[in-house]
């Protein structure tokens, strides 16, 4: 069959999109693989139905990509993919669903409509926020990725700013307690013999923040694989992992992003389409468990689910 690498789409992820695409579609070629590769268009369907036995790997990022939607039209279709289903991703993507339903350590969360917002007025929402949460907090969009959209608040004053910056990005936001401690990531595959939780990688952004520009740019933040972290630590966050991989009902790969504070791991949120790119956890993960990034990718279009 053919496999038609989709990369790119409409998301703010875009151009981290087309850059984990690449690296994806590079990898199943060097493997011999039959590789095409595809933006998400309106002649999507057509390219579907003249490939010769398409599988589908998406690696979009942020929006129908991730969100289950594109997925769930390929399953009308009747198109095999790689990944999760439609809708396991949209519990997973949007963060006002996923953490409330995951039964591990999570922070307290609250999530507020744009509408919500514009209608109760800052200064009294705001005490109400602070007075159940406390400070500092994180603000983020619920439906994005890669950092965009989010704000650490350390005073009153900073949370309508920082709720704004959120809904430029959806119209629905999570106010979360700050988590401070050791940031890593947890990648797990199943590609046939169950799930398996990959090396902790560790995350240490030069400028303290791993925000959008720390994880796209090289040498802006330092990776350790597997993550300078206690045996305990690196257990929990194996068992956290797997836990939230089984929960949410996930498929093949996901890569779940935990803070360690003094109590052990908290669970911060998941992706079904992890970056792929040359500066990406996934890819890292990989490597510490000594796997080959093309045989991961062969092994999971070879497993691509209808
Ligand atoms: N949302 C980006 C691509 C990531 O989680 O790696
Ligand atoms: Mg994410």
């Amino acid at each position: 069959g053919t496999i038609v690498v989709l990369a790119g789409g409409l998301s703010h992820e875009r151009d981290v999109s087309l850059r984990s695409g690449r690296r994806v579609a590079q990898a199943l070629r060097d493997r011999g693989h039959d590789v095409v590769e595809s933006d998400v268009t309106a002649g999507l369907a057509d390219l579907l139905a003249t490939t010769p036995d398409p599988v589908v790997f998406p690696v979009l990022h942020g929006g129908d990509g991730e969100d289950g939607a594109l997925r769930t039209v390929l399953d009308l279709l009747g198109v095999p993919y790689v990944g999760s289903s439609g809708p396991a991703s949209q519990r997973a993507f949007d963060k006002s669903i996923c953490t409330p339903l995951v039964t591990v350590r999570k922070p307290e969360q609250v999530a507020l409509p744009n509408s919500v917002f514009r209608e109760l007025g800052a200064p009294a929402l705001v005490q109400s926020v602070v007075r159940q949460l406390g400070l500092p907090l994180m603000v983020k969009p619920s439906r994005s990725g890669s950092a965009l959209g989010c704000t650490r608040v350390d005073r009153v004053e900073a949370l309508p700013a920082a709720l704004v910056a959120a809904f430029a990005y959806g119209e629905l936001a999570v106010i979360e307690r700050f988590v401070a401690g050791t940031e890593v990531a947890v990648t797990v595959i199943d590609i046939g013999e169950g799930p398996r939780a990959l090396p902790a990688v560790e995350i240490r952004p030069r400028a303290g923040v791993y925000d959008y520009t720390a994880r796209y740019t090289a040498g802006e933040t330092r990776f350790i694989a597997p993550a300078n972290i206690t045996d305990e630590n690196a257990e929990a966050c194996a068992a956290m992992g797997l836990a939230v991989h089984a929960e949410l009902g996930l498929r093949d790969l996901s890569r779940t992003d935990i803070i360690i504070d003094a109590d052990g791991p908290v669970f911060i949120e998941t992706n079904v389409a992890p970056g792929m790119t040359e500066t990406s956890l996934v890819p890292l993960a990989v490597e510490a468990a000594e796997l080959d990034f093309g045989e991961l990718c062969a092994a999971l279009v070879r497993q691509a689910h209808v």
